[in-house]
């Protein structure tokens, strides 16, 4: 009997479509300023609109706040300070916190939605990091605003006065909170803005700060583009500016508040280094290299874009590596099997695309995941390049997508050295079996923060920052309290 030929069939399964649902969330047609304990129409009439960047979608219209209004924000900020908040209790000022943060909890699942839908970033980060995480920054700061003479021994503490906040679009909720919390547990007032692409869920904790019956002008939150934060950092009147952002941006801040007394504290870009040793735990570290540098869509300072991998390594760490990213799912945020998400705006994507062109043109040997991208909406597949020298752009540069460089090493002097070689010093990775070689590595690796046999990891009691050009001052921690007092 003849045998059967077999048929070839290629098994192709997907997980079912698993979206978390938009029904029980509310978002306005329109969004004013929250100013002095009200929500007011902003003085030039002008609104802009703020899109969801997996869809394109038209999501909401936010109020444009020009100088004038910053003007308003400011003087809200400094008479809330003066006649109440300078005056409330510090046991007074950590009910309000607490306050803030259980509430927060309460709505956490509207947050994680909303943050999602104006970001772009996957469900499961928005539910399972940033909004607990950003719970978890007014819990922390909110046990230390009566407790400052143990957080700073036998120094008198005073707050700075009035902090103006600027903060980017990649983590919108938790750099609210990561501004918020200690500035008030420190007893400051704030004016804060949010980014331009992202206004949605700062604008829904004014919401939240405003139920909490936080006594009015002690939060003002304002939205707008960068002539709106620069109307901030002119200001007169504000003691103090905390920005995160682009370097770029930094810069022009540092050189504005020159010799105006004005404190800072800047938290810039990054291109850290994860390094993996020959004796590191292989698929450890592979899944560290995937969550260094695709969490978020890549839109991370500390995100590990440079990576290094001992020679000896190297070909089985590559494979693994390109095999799991196969696996990574790229697509609609709001499904909570989607891995990678819609990068946050076409302006980015821009910038994205522009940097993987210059790769390939420095002749860098590129692999993106095999995945398939939504048809509409503002997407990149997960992407590596190998080839790639010290000297390269795309080594030197902040891409802030998900975009991997690939080096290889012999020893751990060489690594220190390409590690440091950069103008940025935010964070790094270490993987290896061997504390002492952690030791060894952390001490000598000029970053903020260095994480061994894991990345991307926060915690609000510690403190996060950056040397080099990538800013000054810490947040999180007893530093993070630090950076809005005054001490005697
Ligand atoms: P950006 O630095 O322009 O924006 C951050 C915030 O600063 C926003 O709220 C913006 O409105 C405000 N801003 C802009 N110009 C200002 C000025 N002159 N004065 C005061 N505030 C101002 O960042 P952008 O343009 O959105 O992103 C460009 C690049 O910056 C990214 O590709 C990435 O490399 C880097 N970046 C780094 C971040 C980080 O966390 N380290 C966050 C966002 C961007
Ligand atoms: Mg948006």
């Amino acid at each position: 009997m003849a045998k059967k030929k077999e048929k070839k069939t290629t098994i192709e399964w997907d997980y079912a479509p698993a979206p978390e649902s938009t029904s029980h969330i509310e978002v306005k047609d329109r969004y004013d300023l929250y100013i002095g304990g009200k929500f007011v129409k902003p003085s030039g009439g002008k609104y802009f609109a703020t899109y969801n960047p997996a869809t394109e979608d038209k999501l909401a219209e936010v109020a444009y706040a020009n100088e004038k209004d910053i003007d308003k924000a400011v003087k809200a900020a400094r008479k809330a300070y003066n006649e109440v908040w300078s005056k409330t209790t510090p046991a007074e000022r950590a009910k309000y916190i607490y306050r803030i943060a259980r509430m927060m909890q309460e709505r956490a699942r509207e947050l994680a939605v909303i943050e999602t839908l104006d970001a772009g970033k996957v469900i499961r980060e928005s539910r399972d990091v940033d909004v607990p995480l950003a719970c978890n920054h007014f819990f922390y700061y909110a046990g230390w605003a009566d407790k400052l003479e143990y957080a700073f021994p036998n120094r008198e503490v005073e707050a700075l006065g009035v902090a103006g906040q600027i903060i980017p679009w990649n983590f919108p909720l938790l750099m609210a909170a990561w501004k918020i919390a200690p500035a008030l547990a420190a007893g400051n007032t704030v004016v804060l803005k949010p980014a331009e692409t992202t206004p949605l869920t700062a604008l829904k904790l004014a919401e939240i700060i405003h139920e909490a019956g936080l006594p009015a002008g002690v939060v003002n939150i304002v939205t707008g583009y960068g002539d709106t934060g620069a109307a901030i950092v002119n200001h007169d009147d504000v003691d103090k500016i905390a920005f995160t952002g682009s370097t770029g941006v930094g810069k022009i801040i540092q050189k504005a508040i020159a010799g105006t007394g004005k404190k800072a504290t800047l938290e810039l870009g990054g291109k850290s280094a994860n390094i993996i040793l020959d004796d590191a735990p292989i698929d450890q570290a592979v899944e560290g290299i995937i969550n260094g540098i695709f969490f978020n869509q890549g839109h991370v300072c500390c995100a590990g874009s440079r990576l290094f991998v001992q020679e000896s390594v190297a070909d089985i760490v590559i494979k693994k590596l390109k095999r799991r990213m196969d696996t990574l799912i790229v697509g609609n945020p709001l499904d909570k099997n989607t891995d990678v998400g819609a990068i946050n705006s076409k302006e980015q994507l821009d910038t994205i695309a522009k940097y993987i062109k210059i790769g390939k043109d420095e002749g860098a040997t590129i692999h993106q995941s095999n995945c398939k991208l939504p048809k509409n909406g503002f997407y990149c597949a997960p992407t590596i390049f190998t080839d790639v020298a010290q000297s390269s752009t795309i080594v030197q540069e902040e891409i802030f997508g998900p975009v991997l460089t690939v080096q290889t090493f012999r020893t751990v002097d060489e690594v220190i050295q390409k590690a440091n070689n950069t103008p940025y010093g935010l964070a790094a990775g270490v993987w290896t079996d061997k504390g002492s070689r952690i030791f060894n590595l952390t001490t000598k690796l000029n970053a903020g923060v260095v994480w061994a046999n894991t990345y991307n990891k926060f915690d609000p009691t510690s403190p996060f920052g950056g040397y080099k050009e990538s800013g000054f001052g810490r947040e999180g921690g007893l530093h993070g309290l630090s950076a809005y007092v005054k001490l005697k």
